[in-house]
């Protein structure tokens, strides 16, 4: 299988396991790559010292290429705090209403620091560093690179690709608007950046050919099998990045009602939602986003995302998926739950059957 990016990184196949904030475990990571593919631990909200431990343990079980990934971000929040006051009671009448004991809590900080978090990824010197929400600056580029860390940048347009191709990334992940999660646009108002990625690899090529040509493009959204992989190739692309394929994966620390409300999923019930983290985000459309407070609207991510932060862990624990932020893209429903090593083994199954190679 000839692929620049997974020639450049050293693993076999053109598959990479999206890094997923709050849903990767180090046992996902290390079995898609120890399969051939390229796991990805997602640690935007993980702190610097989680960080390390985790990616101690997927060095413990695999010796394989892997990805860390985080959110750029800035190190410190202003939050008007008349507005958190606001959000605050009317997501704890929400909780009372819906029966659940917990209620939104000050955290000490709205989100980990972003550099403290670079300086542990640098530390764990994974094969490849994959960044969103932003671009990283020119110092750090220099740091991944010193380490010779492949540097990952997201991009939801073919302008944040140059963007990103502009501060030296290796290589540049392109989001389709079918994309699962957080929205990683940075240099745009996120409704303008809802591109298909039918639409943005070819753009995003075509874009980095003429500025970048050493610079292959990743598709991410929407891709759920061997054929969806081979489209996204055919298109320009260099290697597939998929999640919601992964998060029926056993693997996965998605909470089981998640797990099962995705396979359930009609694609008309999977939109854009702000009022889990402030930031533009897809997900099922479910109790918790029908029944959104007003007051949190206006709330800014990392905020809102921290406010909710314990409303999201006691619905996991209770088992109400329809309080839970419940990320997935467009295809959910084409998820196949099944352990994360046999899940790699039928995707690349079915991309050789499409490409009419030889199956192995
Ligand atoms: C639950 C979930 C969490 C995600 N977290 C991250 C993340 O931490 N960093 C990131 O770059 N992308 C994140 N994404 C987006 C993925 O990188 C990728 O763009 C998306 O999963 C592709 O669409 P798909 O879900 O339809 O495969 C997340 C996606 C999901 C579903």
């Amino acid at each position: 299988m000839t692929s620049s990016f997974a020639n450049r990184i050293g693993i076999e196949h053109p598959l990479i396991q999206a890094p997923m904030a709050g849903s990767t475990t180090p046992a996902l990571v290390a079995a898609v790559s120890n399969a051939g593919g390229l796991g990805s631990l997602g640690a935007g909200y993980l702190e610097p010292a989680a960080i390390l431990e985790q990616a101690e343990e997927i060095r413990r079980l695999s010796d394989r290429p892997y990805a860390i990934g985080l959110f750029v971000l800035p190190d410190e929040f202003d939050a008007d705090m008349k507005a958190v006051a606001q959000a605050r009671e009317q997501l704890d009448a929400l909780m009372a209403r819906e029966g659940l004991e917990v209620r939104t809590g000050l955290p000490a900080r709205w989100a980990p620091r972003f550099s403290d978090q670079f300086a542990a990824l640098c530390e764990a010197r994974p094969a490849v560093a994959s960044f969103a929400f932003g671009v990283i600056s020119p110092v750090q580029m220099r740091e991944l690179h010193q380490r010779e860390i492949h540097v990952v940048g997201t991009a939801t347009t073919a302008d944040e690709a140059l963007a990103w191709a502009d501060a030296g990334a290796d290589s540049v992940c392109v989001q389709g608007a079918e994309a699962g999660g957080h929205r990683g646009t940075f240099l745009h108002d996120a409704e303008d950046a809802m591109i298909g990625l039918f639409a943005l690899v070819p753009l995003a090529v075509r874009a980095l050919a003429q500025h970048a040509p050493k610079v292959p493009v990743i598709a991410s959204g929407g891709i759920m099998d061997g054929c969806g992989m081979l489209a996204a190739e055919v298109l320009g692309a260099s290697a597939s990045q998929l999640g919601t394929a992964f998060l029926a994966c056993p693997e996965c620390s998605a909470a089981e009602p998640w797990k099962r409300d995705l396979l359930d999923a009609s694609e008309h019930q999977i939109t854009t939602i702000r009022g889990f983290s402030g930031r533009a985000a897809r997900g099922l459309r479910n109790r918790f986003v029908e029944a959104m407070p007003e007051a949190v609207a206006g709330l800014p991510y990392p905020v809102l995302n921290a406010l909710t932060a314990p409303l999201r862990r006691a619905a996991a624990a209770a088992g109400r998926g329809d309080l839970l932020s419940e990320w997935c893209g467009q295809a959910a429903s084409l998820a196949r739950p099944q352990p994360a090593a046999e899940l790699v083994a039928r995707l690349m199954h079915e991309y050789r059957l499409a490409r009419r190679m030889p199956v192995t």
